[in-house]
């Protein structure tokens, strides 16, 4: 058996077409585009991959983007004050704060200084306890990315075996949330769990996140299950150059599962389009606009 391959940059390039259409609509309404607003600090690599990635793609669907770069010593207090000014700056409809941050920075506490009703990726306290509620909510983009992948392959969650694996606060925690509102049965799995080999194989639907290269084995997985990998981790290659591989030992599960993710191509680029959707949902709920049909 070979696993269906679930393409998230086929998926993604749909989106992003309706994104774009749907920002013209917008800034014709509001006389300007809509913008997101993205803050680093420090040089970390794989953020400033993601952070071009994000400008470029926001860029591309005809928004406005507002990159801020600071340096790695940067204060807490200049972090502060620079999201307070991007909170009451009104170009400014979606804002986020890249992370990883530098050790000295308190994540926290910059999560939390962000506007609730800009907060596009969905970490202010406020937003994280709306969606553990089942109220409308800011819901993380990786998440969402996930759940999308899944509804390829499923016509309907409700009722699957759905095990996470990693208990993060950008992905396992918001996932297991999502997948219960999608009346999943729902484990979280994670490095302290007693058999993690154990907890995957029940899966029907397994979504891994734990940041690990090529972790989980084909022998981990129940056959014909759905399978979404997170992970994007540069390991070397056969010809010395680095390559991307997921937190799914691929060549393994495809023989196994009945729909896989890639990596790259599958969850990475789900995630930015639906940072842009998130993005224009700011920017009508904030201008009273009917929310935007993608
Ligand atoms: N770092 C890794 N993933 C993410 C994400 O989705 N949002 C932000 N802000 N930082 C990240």
């Amino acid at each position: 058996m070979t696993a269906r391959i679930l393409d998230g940059k086929a998926m993604a390039g749909e989106i992003r077409a309706k994104v774009a259409a749907e920002a013209a609509r917008i800034a014709a309404a509001l006389g300007r585009p809509p913008g997101l607003a993205v803050v680093m600090v420090g040089e970390n690599p794989a953020s400033a991959s993601y952070v071009r990635h994000k400008t470029r793609s926001t860029l591309e669907t005809g928004m406005a983007s507002f990159e801020h770069r600071l340096p790695a010593d940067t204060s807490q207090q200049d972090l502060l004050a620079l999201i307070a000014r991007l909170n009451a700056d009104p170009t400014v409809d979606g804002l986020l704060v890249q992370l990883p941050l530098p050790a000295g920075i308190d994540s926290s506490e910059a999560l939390a200084a962000v506007d609730p009703a800009k907060d596009v990726d969905g970490f202010h306290p406020l937003n994280v306890g709306r969606l553990a509620s089942g109220l409308p909510a800011f819901v993380p983009c990786t998440p969402l990315g996930c759940i999308a992948l899944a509804k390829k392959a499923h016509a309907s969650l409700a009722g699957l075996e759905a095990v996470v694996l990693g208990r993060s606060r950008i992905v396992g925690k918001p996932l297991a949330q999502l997948l219960l509102g999608e009346n999943a049965t729902v484990t979280i799995a994670h490095s302290k769990t007693r058999d993690i080999a154990a907890a995957c194989r029940r899966a029907d639907l397994l979504c891994v996140a734990i940041g690990k290269p090529e972790f989980v084995r084909g022998g981990w997985i129940k056959p014909g299950a759905t399978v979404i990998d997170v992970g994007i981790n540069r390991v070397a290659g056969a010809d010395g150059k680095g390559r991307f591989v997921g937190d799914v030992a691929f060549a393994e599960a495809v023989e196994v599962a009945g729909a896989i993710t890639p990596v790259p191509g599958g969850v990475g680029p789900m995630t930015i389009a639906l940072l842009l959707v998130n993005t224009l949902s700011a920017a009508c709920a904030r201008a009273g606009l009917k929310a935007p049909a993608v």
